[in-house]
């Protein structure tokens, strides 16, 4: 994959849910769809669809700050790198990201290794580069987003991207699908709009 010149700021959608009809999807497509609004390239990654395994540590990355594991994941870090901004959405599982999130930060210890200890800069686009966390949980106590968001954080400080904001929706297993859900769906736009706005 090789990416061109680019006129607009790319924002990266990525999905951590196993599910095609994906309640953490819905808010992630919608905040992408507002971003377009406002004048954005967008990208949407399902992590579903692409086949990588966890980190190994095999510190193939110490010396370089690039992976050495030649699978899907190559793609994903070379979108990182190309990303004005970054929109993570996961279902909460087990108090945490999803596992298909967790393995793809994982993954990431190459651009820890690369701004931490290599002291490199994480991408050449200028500009402030924030993230956006997009998180749903099936049950009612909303705590587990505040838990899974330490691991959201130290992803995207390595990835060179600042926690800009949240965007959560818990008791999805007792309310009607977000999909039906207008008032969240506009929220989601509308949260969009102002992560690549001022
Ligand atoms: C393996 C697994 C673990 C889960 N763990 C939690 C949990 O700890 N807390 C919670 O509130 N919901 C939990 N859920 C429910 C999901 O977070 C919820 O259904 C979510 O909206 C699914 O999003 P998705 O449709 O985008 O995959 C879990 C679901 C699964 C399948």
């Amino acid at each position: 994959m090789v990416d061109g010149p680019r006129r607009r700021a790319l924002v990266l959608g990525i999905l951590g849910s196993p599910r095609e009809r994906s309640n953490t999807g819905v808010l992630l497509e919608r905040v992408l769809a507002g971003a377009a609004a406002a004048g954005a390239e967008t990208e949407l990654i399902r992590l579903r669809d692409l086949e990588y395994s966890s980190c190994r540590h095999c510190g193939g990355c110490d010396k370089t700050g690039e992976c050495v594991v030649q699978d899907d994941m190559q793609q994903v870090h070379r979108k990182l790198r190309a990303a004005r901004h970054l929109v993570l959405a996961s279902p909460i599982q087990f108090s945490g990201v999803s596992g298909e999130t967790k393995a793809m930060i994982d993954r990431a210890q190459c651009c820890w290794v690369g701004r931490y200890r290599l002291k490199r800069a994480a991408s050449e686009v200028e500009g402030e580069r924030r993230g956006l966390f997009v998180g749903t949980c099936g049950g009612r106590d909303a705590r587990v987003f505040e838990w899974a968001a330490h691991t959201v954080k130290a992803f995207m400080n390595s990835a060179g991207f600042r926690y800009w904001g949240e965007l959560f929706e818990a008791n999805t297993d007792g309310s009607p699908p977000v999909g039906e859900r207008r008032d969240r769906l506009a929220e989601a736009e509308n949260v969009g709009g102002r992560l690549v706005g001022q």
